[in-house]
């Protein structure tokens, strides 16, 4: 097969990033301490000690970086933005020094063409406001509301995409449930709390975010995963529905006015204990604020098994898939499905994938090239299930690529790579690897030759 991929006329090509696996200046210029600046000072937390006080040295470089970007062609950046260097209390006393920062960035964008997604929160909460219990305080969600209106008042009149919550999901359960995120909880109770909290603060800054940014499209990213059963047996699909129901519904419904589903619920009591109390009159409202866009973070698909000693077959054969460096499938055709079912499932105005990337081990060869091939085919697997789905009708709209370029990644430190550009953390030198130069062809074609096995 050798057939050319071309994507609709205004389809945006971009590439994503956060503050705090990028910035590094940590307790620079008046910033506060962030839940993350505290988790990955503790040891033992990151795998390989790091922490994200260089990352990469972003906020020093970043007209090095728009001029990469720029040389990549990209059309659109998303990254966001660190609620402590704007409120270094997490509300009260804004932090000009912070603002300027941004506004230097988003105009910079602009004067290369470069449209920018702003994320209001990437997972850096203020640690003063986890000093108070965080996200599962309802505290955190109000003065998330103060946070976004700082701002979207400042940037607004530029900034036209605004991207509230990144992936909820994660920031509630990895952080407050089995605590392998900032700020290291291990609580369902207060995990359901805080992602109940996050969708609260999402309505209600949907609205402020309108009113200071006249015309702007607001949204919210979320992880979704395509689960399947691991074989046709009944427990199995009980277990899919489960997990399904946890990762993907329970956001997904509350967000498009359905409330939270109830046999999720059930589950929450019945397997944790947990309940809802916390929520309000007048909450689910709230969280299904009209949106203008739904963005998806794609990575990979997961196999769903009761463990039941009497189920059989034991599990689905994966054995000629491929991995990616995070022990991820690689299941671009779960990308396609995915975003059937969001489409025709809940109608959503317009969809973006605001992540999708892969880690894999980078060399560098003797020439000095990165040829990071197992990277490229993965990118061109998923914009080929992509561009399928949009041949379907689905409203998508743009792609981010996660990352680019290499970061500090989480729990990991910076022992995976997921950029299409290197970066040499001693050095802090960029160069593009084979995937970057390819991604940069992409766009300037506005889609690829799809070559099977390339
Ligand atoms: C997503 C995060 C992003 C990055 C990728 C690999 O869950 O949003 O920051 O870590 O995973």
């Amino acid at each position: 097969m050798n057939e050319m991929i071309t994507f609709p006329k205004d389809f945006l090509w971009g590439a994503a990033t956060s503050a705090y696996q990028i910035e590094g200046a940590w307790d620079e210029d008046g910033k506060g301490e962030s839940i993350w600046d505290r988790f990955s000072h503790t040891p033992g937390k990151i795998m390989d000690g790091s922490t994200g006080d260089v990352a990469c040295d972003h906020y020093h470089r970043w007209e090095q970086d728009l001029d990469l970007m720029q040389t990549l062609g990209l059309q659109a950046y998303r990254f966001s933005i660190s609620w402590p260097r704007i409120l270094p209390d997490g509300r009260g006393q804004v932090n000009q020094k912070g603002l300027d920062f941004y506004d230097r960035l988003v105009d910079g964008l602009l004067q290369r063409h470069i449209t920018p997604f702003v994320t209001l929160y990437h997972w850096d909460l203020p640690q003063r406001l986890q000093d108070e219990g965080g996200w599962p305080q309802r505290s955190a969600a109000e003065a998330f509301v103060h946070y976004a209106d700082v701002v979207s008042a400042r940037l607004g009149d530029r900034v036209k995409h605004w991207i509230t919550h990144n992936e909820p999901w994660v920031a509630a359960f990895l952080g407050y449930g089995m605590g392998v995120h900032a700020p290291g909880i291990q609580d369902f109770q207060l995990a359901v709390n805080a992602a109940h909290h996050l969708l609260l603060s999402h309505g209600w800054a949907t609205e402020v975010i309108r009113s200071n940014s006249p015309h702007a499209q607001v949204g919210i990213t979320l992880n979704l995963n395509d689960v399947v059963p691991a074989s046709p047996s009944a427990l199995d699909y009980a277990a899919a529905r489960e997990i399904d129901g946890f990762t993907n519904r329970w956001f997904l419904d509350p967000i498009f006015g359905r409330g939270y589903p109830p046999d999720v619920v059930a589950w929450f009591q019945r397997v944790h204990g947990a309940d809802l109390q916390c929520v309000q009159d007048g909450d689910m409202d709230i969280m299904a604020a009209p949106i203008d866009f739904l963005g998806h973070n794609y990575y990979t698909r997961t196999v769903a098994r009761d463990a039941a000693p009497e189920n059989a077959p034991r599990s689905i054969d994966t054995t000629d898939s491929e991995f990616t460096e995070m022990g991820w499938e690689v299941a671009p055709r779960s990308l396609f499905r995915m975003l059937i079912r969001l489409h025709y499932h809940y109608q959503i105005p317009h969809i973006y994938i605001t992540e999708n990337g892969a880690a894999f081990p980078d060399s560098i060869s003797e020439d000095g090239d990165i040829r990071d091939t197992r990277r490229l085919a993965y990118l061109q697997a998923h914009l080929q299930a992509a561009h399928d789905a949009i041949q379907c009708g689905v409203p998508l709209r743009g792609y981010f690529v996660w990352s680019l370029m290499d970061n500090f990644e989480w729990s990991f430190g910076y022992t995976k790579r997921f950029g299409i550009v290197y970066v040499d953390f001693d050095t802090q030198e960029r160069r593009l690897k084979q995937s970057g130069r390819w991604y940069r062809q992409v766009i300037a074609e506005n889609g690829f030759r799809f070559r099977n096995g390339s």
